[in-house]
């Protein structure tokens, strides 16, 4: 592949290139700095690559999502989300034997430790799903000891971190509403243990509706990975200094957190109330995200990546039609949803911009229609995501480009100053 040429100050600098499997380029800029003095400036990482991937593929202008060459579309709604995650991690789809033995493995490591589950009772009436989330995953690292260094116990490791982060959910929200906890079974998929665990009670037996268990499943798979977001690049950040892979995922899970990222759901159901309360008058807060001079935006607009449909959006508004219709609801909030998109999509600001709906437009429609609180919605994409920042911890470790994420920077602060002594004692 041809170089690329940089000419500064009248010097030309040739830099190599590479390309991909889907033949993106990239100019390595690896050297720039010992051979120029400059470095590049790219604030929020836009255009810059932090490393090779073989995980996740997207196609922004093109809107296409694949999963270990897998298209999303042909993977939710086809397998299970334990047959995913095994596949996201692995990179490979499991034989049946391998799928059911995972599955139960999955299971069986999904008891959170005997002596962490007491950590429930000193949270705080006020704290946020994420906040108890986040601190019960690096907190496992006391309680199943990972050095980071040793990779003989990881599967152990990753079994636990996707069977448990369910459980966790399951119990944080159990204990908000005063209930017993519920136990997962081996004769559940992930997706049946995690809404009977939430909704069961001990009093009788819980049957999961299939529509249900089906509609999270989907849900889970289509928030799995989505190559260099910002919860995973923080991930492999964290991991990039050898700290263990709870302390690296934790450390994703406050980055998904914020509202920019996966507390957008959150945003988009608390937006949509807001205007149905209003009247519905959807132009008023289209009109209103267009303001400069106001911080309100569109929540569930938008994407880094996608300037197209998100793929993932596509297909979760069919399918909240159709989960929707299958369980006799009506969602006034969805009518809301649909009217946002519809004005929002042929207005011009949208349309220059190229702002679509993103995963986090419908998600929230959907995780309502199965009972899931609002305030847990961004628990369940970080349960949903939780294989895809395993995969990328355990790719980071096998990477023989390897080093310890270090960004520079372009100092503009004071000059040099001398100290004159004053009394500060
Ligand atoms: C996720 O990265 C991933 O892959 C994330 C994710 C994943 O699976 O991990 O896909 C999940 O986080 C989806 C995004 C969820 N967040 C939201 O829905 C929050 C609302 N969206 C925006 O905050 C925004 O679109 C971002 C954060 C998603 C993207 O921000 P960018 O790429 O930095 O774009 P930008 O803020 O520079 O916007 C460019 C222009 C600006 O206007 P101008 O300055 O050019 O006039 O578009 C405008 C922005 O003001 N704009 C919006 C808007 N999003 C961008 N205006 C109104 N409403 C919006 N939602």
């Amino acid at each position: 592949m041809e170089n690329a040429k940089l000419i500064l100050s009248g010097k030309e600098y040739e830099l190599p290139m590479f390309s991909g499997t889907e033949d993106e380029r990239a100019i390595d800029i690896r050297k720039l700095r010992d051979m120029t003095g400059a470095i590049t400036y790219d604030p929020g990482y836009g255009n810059t690559g932090s490393c090779r991937s073989a995980i996740t593929f997207i196609d922004g202008d093109k809107g296409i999502l694949r999963y270990r060459g897998y298209p999303i579309e042909e993977l939710a709604g086809s397998i299970r989300y334990s047959a995913a995650a095994y596949l996201m991690v692995y990179g490979r789809l499991p034989t049946e034997p391998e799928f059911l033995d995972w599955r139960k493995q999955l299971t069986l490591n999904s008891f959170v430790h005997a002596s962490q589950v007491n950590f429930f009772d000193n949270f705080s009436a006020l704290a946020h799903p994420m906040n108890i989330l986040g601190s019960m995953i690096s907190s496992m690292s006391a309680f199943y000891p990972h050095d980071a260094e040793d990779e003989s116990d990881i599967d152990l490791h990753i079994q636990r971190l996707i069977g448990q982060v369910k459980t966790i959910a399951a119990f944080s929200y159990r204990k908000s509403v005063g209930l017993p906890y519920i136990y997962p079974r081996t004769d559940h998929s992930y997706a049946a243990n995690f809404l009977r665990m939430m909704f069961a009670t001990p009093a009788e037996e819980y049957v999961v509706p299939k529509v249900m268990e089906n509609a999270l499943d989907m849900l889970l798979i289509l928030h799995m990975d989505h190559e260099q977001n910002c919860s995973t690049s923080t991930v492999r950040m964290v991991a990039s200094s050898m700290s263990n892979i709870y302390a690296s995922v934790s450390a994703g899970i406050n980055a998904l957190w914020g509202r920019l990222h996966g507390g957008a759901n959150e945003a988009v159901l608390n937006m949509l109330k807001t205007i149905a309360d209003d009247g519905g008058n959807v132009a008023k807060y289209v009109d209103l995200a267009k303001r400069k001079d106001n911080p309100f935006k569109l929540m569930g607009f938008g994407h880094r990546v996608y300037k197209n449909f998100d793929p993932r959006s596509k297909i979760l508004k069919t399918a909240v039609d159709d989960v929707l219709n299958e369980m006799g609801i009506h969602d006034p909030l969805l009518d809301v949803a649909k009217s946002l998109e519809e004005v929002a999509l042929k207005d011009d600001f949208f349309i220059a911009r190229k702002l679509y709906p993103n995963v986090d437009f419908y998600s929230g429609i959907l995780y309502r229609a199965l009972g899931i609180p609002t305030e847990m919605f961004t628990v369940l994409f970080a349960i949903g995501r939780m294989p895809g920042w395993i995969a990328h911890w355990l790719e980071m470790r096998a990477d023989p480009d390897l080093r310890i994420q270090r960004p520079r920077q372009i100092y503009i602060g004071e000059k040099m100053r001398h100290f004159e002594q004053m009394n500060l004692y």
